[in-house]
């Protein structure tokens, strides 16, 4: 089979599945051949090797398994992250996060947080890489994403800025902090998914609790009564309203909302008196 004509196969057999069957097929033909999409162009009558392996890539991603699963990778704000089965793909969205906080982390002059939920470690790596002086503790509750995100750290060379904690949001780390940022599981318990997100992403990641907004409420109880100063998060588009709601009868000093590139609430930004 040549490249042309297993480009054609894939394109048939990722229809359903992609929405860009065309260019998901090229992506996984290059990743297989370890080459660049322009290769593909140029070699298209090139006879392929390994076919079998080629196509079984293609049925994993015909089944909805995410791209970045079978390729093991993938792309966030300015890196590539290792990812695997177990840890959340880091989402576009989450970017947006970053530099929320960054911005904080620069007016304020902030140099030692905790994230909560590091999963692959998409957060804190790109801001310890922002700030060479941030000092970051980063916990998780599963073994997947504290494994991957090792990794990822490691790759970046930021073990003296990172370290990482198996823990229950903050309960294992005593450590005086000025900020929280975390990008906690929010979805409620019977929102109904994707197949690629429900059948592969864990449910760890995903599922906040029955309404979907428990964990954020309970983050955010934590960081007031442990004196942290700010808390940043990312949250649901249908959640502002309780949590407005549920932060002013706390009581806090500040509180804001910010939207996602699509318009629609992402996350908030609380100093605590
Ligand atoms: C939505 S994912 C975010 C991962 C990563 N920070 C990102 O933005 O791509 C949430 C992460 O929180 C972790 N998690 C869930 N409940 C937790 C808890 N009670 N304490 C600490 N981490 C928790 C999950 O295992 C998962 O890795």
């Amino acid at each position: 089979m040549t490249v042309k004509h297993a480009l054609a196969w894939a394109k048939e057999a990722l229809k359903e599945a992609c929405e860009r069957p065309q260019y998901e097929a090229e992506l996984l033909l290059a990743y297989h051949l370890k080459q660049d999409r322009i290769y593909l162009i140029t070699h298209d009558g090139e006879l392929l090797q390994n076919v079998e392996e080629y196509k079984t890539l293609i049925q994993r991603r015909a089944k909805y398994e995410p791209y970045e699963y079978i390729v093991g990778s993938a792309s966030f704000y300015d890196i590539h992250l290792e990812v695997e089965a177990g840890v959340l793909i880091p989402r576009p969205e989450t970017e947006i996060l970053i530099d929320v906080v960054a911005e904080l982390i620069w007016k304020e002059n902030i140099t030692s947080i905790a994230e909560i939920g590091v999963g692959s470690g998409a957060i804190s790596v790109v801001l310890a890489r922002k700030f060479p002086r941030l000092h970051i503790i980063a916990t998780d509750i599963c073994e997947i994403p504290l494994k991957v995100a090792a990794k990822n750290i490691a790759t970046f060379g930021l073990q003296n800025q990172i370290v990482l904690r198996a823990s229950n949001l903050i309960d294992n780390v005593p450590e005086t902090l000025q900020l929280v940022v975390s990008n906690p599981p929010y979805i409620a318990a019977d929102f109904l998914l994707e197949s690629n997100v429900a059948d592969y992403e864990p449910k760890e990641a995903l599922f906040g609790g029955s309404v979907g907004d428990e964990l954020l409420k309970q983050i955010i109880l934590d960081v007031k009564q442990r004196g942290i100063r700010f808390l940043a998060c990312e949250m649901g588009y249908d959640q502002k309203e309780p949590l407005q709601d549920f932060v002013n009868k706390i009581g806090v000093k500040y509180l804001t909302f910010y939207k996602d590139l699509a318009g629609l609430d992402r996350g908030f930004v609380i100093e605590f008196d």
